[in-house]
Parts: C-alpha cells; structure tokens; sequence
C-alpha cells in the first residue's frame, strides 16, 4: 500500500470513530431514523471533506482534536447531499458507497427525512461547539461550511445542475454547477480547517483557493469515471449522467480534453500546497490522487 493510502485509511479509521460519537445510536426513539441516518453515513465512503478539515487544521499548526466537531458535521452534510442526490426525484439511482440507496432500503419518506436529519444535526454539532468555545475560529469555521452547503453554495450548484436536465448548457453553466454542486464544499472544508487552525486571511484565503480548483476537477474526474469506472470500483452506477441527461465535462470536451482541464486546475492546487510548505505535504498528496485518479 503506498504511504498516501496508509495515511488516508489512518484517517479514516479516526473519523469514523470520532462519527459515532455525534450520531445517535439506532435505540433511541424513534429507532427508523437513526438507522436511516447511520445507514448511510456508515456506508464507507472516502471521509475526504472531514479529512481535510482536520489536514488543513493542523497543516496551520492547529489542534486536531478542536477541527473533529466540524470534521464531523461536513461529512454528514455531505451524506445528507448524497441520500438526496440519489432520491427519484433528482439522480434515481439505487446504488451508493456499495450499498442500495437510502430510499431503496428506508422508503423515499425516510429518507428524505434521513437527510433532513444529518443536516440538522450537522448544525447542531457545529451550534454546540461555538457555545462551548465562543471564538472566531469556531464562528469563522461554522460559517464557512454553512455557506459552502448553503443558497450560494452546493445547494444552488443541484438546483442548476437538475434544471439543466435534457437541455443544452454552456461551459460557463457548467462551471457554475461544478463550483457550486461539488468545489463549494471542498473549498468550505479546507477553509474551516484553516480557520480552526488560526491561519491568517491570507493563507485562509489560499486554503480556499486551493480548495476550489480541487473541487471543480474532483467533479470533472466524476464525469469521466461516470463513462470509464465500474460500479464495483465506484460504489455507485455508472451512466447515471448520461440516464438523466445530464450535460457533464464529457459531454462539451470528450475524456482527453477533461482529463487535461482537471489536470492543470490539479497542478494549479499543488502548486499553493507547495508554496505553503511541507506541511502541507498531505494535502499536495491527496490533491494529486483525488483529479488524477483513473478509477
Ligand atoms: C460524491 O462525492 C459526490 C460528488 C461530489 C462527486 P465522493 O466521491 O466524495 O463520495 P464518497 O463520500 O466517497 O461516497
Ligand atoms: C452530486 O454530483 C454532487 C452532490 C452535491 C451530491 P453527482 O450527482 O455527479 O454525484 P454522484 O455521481 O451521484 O456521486
Ligand atoms: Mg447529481
Ligand atoms: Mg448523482
Ligand atoms: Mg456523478
């Protein structure tokens, strides 16, 4: 296993755990909720978000341990993103993280209300670590993921993304889509982190730029592996685009000219990582692995 994979399981392994300390567990009243919400959020999935709200913190000298309740609430943000995602009224698609959907399993009900619930909780989290830490670094860290989710984030980047279903679209539309839908959460997370860690505007500013072209190829690299994966690779189905027609990167560019647009925005983040020093190590890693990856 290479020393990035190594790494990543590690942080995996500590995410998860940290998870289950703000989910509450299926016995609770009323015990179909909570199963649909774990469901879901302990399906696998690649912690990416919540990783790189606790590398960027400590990559700025800050604490771990102070980034977890946000790490935390990201992922479940972001769970909920994808339960709704998958619902038949937007993607219908009845595979993810190597699982059926959640509306597969609990009903379209459920989890509808599955997804409501992680983002509520997310809140929550987030609500009870600045009354417990009333600080900057708290309400800036806070505030930078609500915007992220929010009407001038990822859930404006899905309501364009499923407007523009069988119609024609330009590449400027389609960057909205991706900023929004996709690089709107990487770049909250990588700029909470920073926040958490005590960064300065400046570097705040960089983590978030990073974040950006980050999150706009790691959408470019999901369309093309929407063509050239596998649903056992990937967890979910493949074509789903091409089902909803979906106008994606593949479509106005083809595979090559994609894979070289992801490519450049790619070396565009690496170069700030490097810029900001060995400690950002991991990140410039992770960068690289997550829009060159071929599968
Ligand atoms: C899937 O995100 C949705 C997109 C933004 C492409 P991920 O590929 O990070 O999904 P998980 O969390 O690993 O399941
Ligand atoms: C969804 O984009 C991004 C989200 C905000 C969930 P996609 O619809 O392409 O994500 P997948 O391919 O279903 O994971
Ligand atoms: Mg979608
Ligand atoms: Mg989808
Ligand atoms: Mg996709």
């Amino acid at each position: 296993m290479t020393e990035l994979k190594e790494q990543m399981n590690q942080w995996i392994a500590y995410i998860e755990a940290k998870l289950e300390d703000f989910i509450p567990k299926q016995e609770q009243f009323p015990p179909i909720i909570f199963e649909a919400m774990r469901y879901s959020l302990f399906a696998g999935g690649k912690r990416l978000r919540p990783m790189m709200v606790l590398a960027a913190c400590e990559a700025v000298g800050g604490d771990r341990e102070e980034g977890v309740p946000f790490a935390c609430a990201m992922e479940m943000i972001h769970t909920y993103s994808l339960i709704h995602d998958d619902l038949p009224a937007m993607d219908n698609d009845d595979y993810r993280r190597g699982r059926l959907t959640n509306h597969k399993v609990f009903g379209e009900d459920m989890a509808i209300l599955a997804g409501d619930g992680l983002l509520h909780n997310a809140m929550e989290i987030m609500a009870d670590a600045c009354c417990l830490n009333p600080c900057q670094k708290t309400t800036g860290a806070m505030q930078a993921i609500a915007h992220g989710a929010g009407i001038h984030g990822m859930l404006v980047g899905q309501v364009v993304d499923v407007f523009y279903e069988g119609k024609t679209l330009d590449g400027k539309t389609l960057d909205f889509i991706h900023i929004n839908k996709t690089a709107a959460m990487i770049c909250a997370a990588l700029k909470a982190g920073a926040i958490l860690g005590g960064a300065t505007e400046t570097v705040i500013g960089k983590f978030a730029l990073a974040g950006e072209k980050i999150g706009v190829a790691f959408q470019i690299l999901d369309d093309i592996l929407d063509v050239t994966s596998t649903m056992e690779e990937l967890g979910k189905p493949i074509h789903s685009d091409e089902k909803n027609e979906k106008k994606t990167y593949v479509d106005l560019y083809g595979i090559e000219k994609s894979r070289e647009i992801a490519c450049k925005l790619s070396d565009e983040a690496m170069a700030i990582w490097l810029e900001l020093g060995e400690s950002c190590d991991f990140l410039r890693d992770l960068t690289e692995y997550l829009t060159k990856r071929t599968y």
